[in-house]
This record gives structure tokens, sequence and C-alpha cells, in this order.
């Protein structure tokens, strides 16, 4: 398989910091992006110089500080469970990122989205069914030639998957939805990337 064949030649995480965030992840099973879409990330935002970020869902904080530590950034973002946003907090001080990386405790869709700035790159990585209103919501403080970066576009390949169960397959139908939606918005350049777990990349005509 081409896909196991450049697993085994490209480098693997080695950071200990990222290492144990990801196998608490693993064990506690939360969803947390792989390894190839935040390498993707990561060399958008060194590609792009990007330096102010928006996040919408942070879990344990993962993407978040895996960015940060990563590159010269500073970080929102944003989480409604509080048993993840604590999680994340502590993860956060843990690594002395707190003066980087600024939480906020709501759901992304109650945020007064005025209240927040303009950011290089907004990362929507929350409920899925949801993506084309945190889309429509937030693409106002993006900054000039800003990116919207999107993942779990195949849904674990479920999107193209025949399913019989009706609300997973309500939920697929809406990533569908949003799939047909982020490529049609004549404000940015969109492409939908099969990488990662299927991520679309939108940057802004300015
Ligand atoms: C896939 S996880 C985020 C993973 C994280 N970005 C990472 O890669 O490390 C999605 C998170 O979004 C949160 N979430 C879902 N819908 C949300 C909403 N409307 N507002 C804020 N957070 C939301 C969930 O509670 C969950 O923790």
């Amino acid at each position: 398989m081409p896909k196991a064949y450049l697993n085994n030649i490209n480098k693997k995480e080695t950071n200990p910091v990222l290492v144990s965030l990801r196998s608490y992840a693993e064990e506690f099973n939360v969803p947390v992006i792989n390894e190839e879409g935040i390498k993707f990330i990561n060399q958008v935002i060194k590609l792009k110089g990007i330096k102010t970020i928006l996040e919408i869902g942070t879990a344990i904080g993962y993407s978040s500080i895996n960015m940060a530590l990563n590159n010269d950034v500073e970080i929102t973002t944003i989480e409604r469970d509080e048993g993840m946003f604590n999680i994340a907090k502590e993860n956060i001080f843990d690594n002395n990122l707190e003066n980087r990386i600024t939480q906020i405790f709501n759901d992304a869709l109650e945020v007064d989205e005025s209240t927040l700035g303009s950011y290089d790159l907004i990362f929507i990585d929350a409920a899925k069914a949801q993506s084309i209103k945190f889309f429509d919501k937030y693409k106002k403080n993006l900054t000039k030639n800003g990116v919207i970066i999107t993942d779990n576009l195949l849904f674990h390949e479920l999107v193209v998957a025949e399913i019989r169960e009706r609300n997973l397959k309500q939920l697929v139908a809406k990533i569908d939805r949003f799939n047909k939606f982020v490529v049609e918005q004549d404000d940015f350049d969109t492409y939908i990337y099969h990488l990662g777990d299927g991520m679309s990349l939108s940057i802004k005509k300015d």
C-alpha cells in the first residue's frame, strides 16, 4: 500500500510531549488530528508565515500544543466540553504555553466572533455536522489572504461508504454537503486534499 510505504519512510513524531499527548488521546479515545494532517498544517503555517490561529475544537489541546511547539504563533482555541477544556488547560500550563494559547470555554456557535481578533489561519475541527456554520460565522475573522483548514472531510472513509445506520447516515450527508459547499465559495480558492482524514484548504481571495 502506498500509504504504508510512505508512513514507513516519513519520520515519526519524536517530541516526548506530543508522543505522550497522542498516546493519552489513543488510550482515552479522544479524536485528535492524525500525524499527516498536523504535519500538513505545520508546513502551511511555515510556508505562509502564519502568526495568528483560531482553532475550533480544542479537545485535550494536542493540535494547538503541536502548532505552538513547532511555530512562532499565537493561538485562540474554542472548546464546549468542560472536561476537555480542563484537560487542555493542564496540558497547556504544563508546557508553559498559556501566554501563547488562549482558551475559550464555550460553544463556538455561541461565541460573539466580533469580540475576537483577526487570524491568518482558522482550523475547523469541531462538530462535523456544523462545519458550514463555523465556516460562515468565522470567515469574517480572517486576515487578508487568510486560510481556513477543515479536517475529517472523508470521515474515516465513511463519506464514500454504504451506510444504513440513520444518525451516521445523516452525519455523513452533512459532511458531504460541507464538501460541496466549501469548493463552491467564490471568495475562496479551495481544494480538498486526500490527506489526514480529508482536509480542505481554502485561501481567501482579497
Ligand atoms: C476532533 S476534536 C478536536 C481535536 C483537536 N483539534 C486536536 O486535533 O487535537 C473535536 C472537539 O470539538 C469540540 N466541539 C464540538 N463541537 C463544538 C462546538 N460547537 N463548539 C466548541 N467545541 C466543540 C468537542 O467537544 C471535541 O473536543
